[in-house]
């Protein structure tokens, strides 16, 4: 297993660019399915979640291609609907490919995802939606078995604006019968940039964007057409950059992302007393000195729970007592105990952290537990006395697309050992 060697404290320069969004494209892929056309989708990033997607699809039939920088996925002869335990228990989005094999073949086995370290992450909301639709839902032996005569159009309202289910349901719709109208949808980025690649494909939708999606059923998947895309930014790994230069108190340019899509986490910082210069698609970030914040993590746009850990470290060195309060995920502070190894100061009361800010860390041998309480180490160990060692690094690649060079190139000491 391989472990990263960071030695901090370090001092961050130069530019980094944003690779394109693993949130976006895990569902567009999945989208693939619906199209008996070929999909051409540029700049996938070089991720391990991006990897099992492809595996799962191409053990449905799917034939994937790369040349270049171009991905291209042809799903004219699926082989199977069914996506098995092996792959689904490794990435939960894989849970993404219900929807759209079940509204092209009206038929889909796939495994019930299991439970996850950031939560039980459920997926009732998907599978009662579905069942609204028209899907007949048993729960047999760990899977899903999904079959229907004909998707069938319907009006939706989700009990939670939940990201995944807006996307199955959405990408079921395409094809089903008439008329659906989902309410409550989420409002993700990444929810309207799936709706751009299905109307692009040839889907009738209305209201992207909003809390209330229309889609207008295709009557036959011939009506989808051969395309090229191209994903948006991922916004939660320029987050993720942000902070990194915050916490090294660095001058840094973070280009090719939508700063429009982190709001919320741009609002914080700045109430922090971070210092931007924003501009269309980078920001640069200047010397800032930092003060405490107190946020409440929510669906888009509030306070995005995939920037919860990193905020957090954050927190600790900077000035004053903050709080975090994760509202989304149960058990998302698994990080906590790692940073505090680091010398951060955090006392959990339930859904809530409580840092004590103006910590000097300290390097010390640290393990990751999930993706983001990965990053989260990492951003620590950027500040940390000392080189710390940090363990589990297969949970960064799964959604940061070479950090390890990406962070080298701004200055960083940063060495990934095969141990
Ligand atoms: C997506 O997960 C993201 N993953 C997550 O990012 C992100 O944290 C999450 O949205 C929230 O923004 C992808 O896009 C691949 P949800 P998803 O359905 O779709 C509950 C990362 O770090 N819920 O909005 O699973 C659920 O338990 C990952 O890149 C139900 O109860 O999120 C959770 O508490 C981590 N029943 C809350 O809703 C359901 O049927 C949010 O889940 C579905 C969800």
């Amino acid at each position: 297993m391989d472990k990263l060697y960071i030695t901090g404290p370090a001092t961050l320069k130069g530019s980094v660019a944003i690779s394109r969004s693993k949130n976006s494209y895990l569902p567009i892929m999945a989208a693939c399915l619906l199209n008996p056309n070929p999909v051409h989708l540029k700049n996938l990033p070089e991720l391990r979640d991006i990897r099992t997607m492809l595996n799962l699809l191409k053990k449905l039939g799917v034939q994937v291609e790369k040349k270049g920088n171009i991905t291209t996925l042809n799903a004219a002869n699926i082989t199977s609907t069914t996506a098995t335990y092996d792959l689904v228990k490794t990435m939960r989005a894989s849970v993404l490919v219900l929807g759209p094999l079940l509204a092209r073949f009206n038929k889909a086995d796939v495994s019930l995802p299991g439970g996850c370290a950031i939560g039980e992450r459920p997926i009732d909301i998907h599978l009662k939606n579905l069942t609204k639709l028209g899907a007949n839902i048993n729960l047999q032996g760990g899977y899903v078995e999904a079959t229907c005569s004909k998707l069938t159009g319907s009006h939706l309202v989700l009990t939670f604006p939940s990201v995944g289910a807006t996307e199955n349901l959405m990408m079921a719709a395409t094809l089903s019968l008439g008329k659906t109208v989902i309410e409550n949808a989420a409002l993700e980025p990444e929810i309207a940039d799936l709706a751009h690649f299905l109307t692009l494909m040839g889907a009738k939708i209305e209201g992207i964007g909003t809390s209330k999606i229309t889609i207008f059923g295709l009557s036959k998947i011939s009506d989808f057409c051969e395309v090229e895309y191209e994903a948006i930014a991922d916004r939660i790994e320029a987050s993720t950059y942000l902070i990194a230069a915050l916490i090294t108190n660095s001058q840094v340019l973070i280009e090719k992302f939508n700063p429009t899509h982190i709001d919320a986490v741009i609002g914080v910082l700045k109430d922090m007393g971070a210092n931007f210069e924003i501009g269309p698609d980078f920001i640069k970030v200047n010397k800032s000195k930092l003060s405490r914040a107190k946020i409440d993590t929510s669906p888009y746009p509030g306070f995005p729970t995939d920037v919860q850990a990193q905020l957090m470290a954050l927190l600790a060195v900077s000035e004053g007592s903050s709080r975090i309060s994760e509202h989304i995920f149960e058990n998302r502070f698994m990080h906590v105990p790692e940073l505090k190894r680091l010398g951060c100061q955090i006392e959990l009361k339930g859904r809530s952290a409580f840092i004590e800010g103006g910590s000097k860390l300290m390097a010390a041998p640290v393990m990751c537990t999930d993706l983001r309480a990965s990053a989260a180490l990492v951003l620590a160990a950027l500040s940390a006395q000392g080189t710390t060692q940090i363990g589990r690094v297969y949970h960064l690649d799964r959604g940061y697309e070479k950090l390890d060079q990406k962070l080298r190139q701004l200055g960083v000491e940063i060495q990934r050992v095969n141990e």
